[in-house]
């Protein structure tokens, strides 16, 4: 049976190797961009090439409303939704005490409050199929703060008890749900900051260097496996051991 994968933050950085992964194992891919059309258009054509359906959707995550007509829009032309990668994200550096109520909810309406809608949206999807795979990309700073990013720690944090509370309520149904926590990552996302504090960011890191992004999307692939079937509600760390839980 061909399955059928919705990503969202398909076009670059971790989500599309983790489109581009997933197309390699097999699934029909789907996957949400919001500026970067060019991007998500040579991702999709690379999973066409490997014989894979794939639809690239225009999606700004700040559009609750928008969530669920795509979910079942994806179910319908692909025929069904078996797993879904909440992975668009991005980062913003603010000190917390100047940071702006405005900022504050954009970053929890496209971190935590699009992924929620998401899971809900695609949840009848899998259960109607009888299987199912949830994994939310997270981050290290769920798990330490982020003295620039409190609204992105807070976000990424709620996605763990978002994760573990969807873990509990979808067992009986096959569905898992997990949560992958990169640490520091060669994407557009942090660029600017492992420009300016490469060396420092290094120093502290016990391998030695930033992971690639298709060494998350490994793991996150996985995850969405038939083999990952007994792991569920996990939160999974991958920093080159800069923290070890
Ligand atoms: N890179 C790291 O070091 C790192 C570490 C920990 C966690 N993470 C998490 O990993 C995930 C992927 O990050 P990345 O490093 O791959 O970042 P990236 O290269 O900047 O890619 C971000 C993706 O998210 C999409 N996106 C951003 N804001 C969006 C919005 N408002 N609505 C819809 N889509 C939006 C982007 O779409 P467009 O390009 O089309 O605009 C892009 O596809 C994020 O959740 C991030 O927080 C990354």
């Amino acid at each position: 049976m061909r399955r059928v994968v919705l990503v969202t933050g398909g076009s670059r950085g971790i989500g599309a190797a983790t489109v581009r992964r997933l197309a390699q194992l097999g699934f029909d891919v789907a996957f949400t961009y919001r500026t970067a059309k060019t991007e998500a258009e040579a991702v999709a054509r690379e999973a066409e090439a490997l014989g894979r359906r794939a639809l690239p959707l225009p999606l700004d995550l700040e559009d609750l409303s928008r969530i669920k007509p795509t979910v079942d829009a994806v179910a319908e032309a692909l025929g069904g939704l078996h797993v879904l990668v909440n992975n668009a994200g991005y980062v913003q550096r603010v000190p917390p005490e100047s940071l702006s109520l405005e900022d504050w909810e954009r970053m929890i309406r496209v971190g935590l409050t699009a992924p929620f809608l998401f899971i809900q949206a695609a949840v009848p999807h899998m259960k109607k199929a009888g299987w199912g795979r949830i994994v939310n990309v997270s981050s290290l700073r769920a798990l330490t703060g982020s003295p620039h990013g409190a609204h992105y720690a807070a976000a990424k944090a709620g996605l763990l008890g978002l994760t573990k509370s969807f873990a509990l309520a979808l067992a009986p149904y096959g569905i898992t749900v997990n949560a992958v926590c990169p640490g520091f990552v060669n994407t557009d996302i942090n660029r600017e900051q492992l420009r300016t504090r490469g060396q420092q960011i290094l120093s502290q890191i016990p391998l030695g260097r930033v992971a690639q992004p298709e060494e998350v999307a490994a793991l996150i692939a996985f995850l969405c496996t038939e083999e990952a079937g007994y792991i569920t509600g996990a939160t999974l760390s991958i920093n080159g051991g800069l923290r070890m839980d």
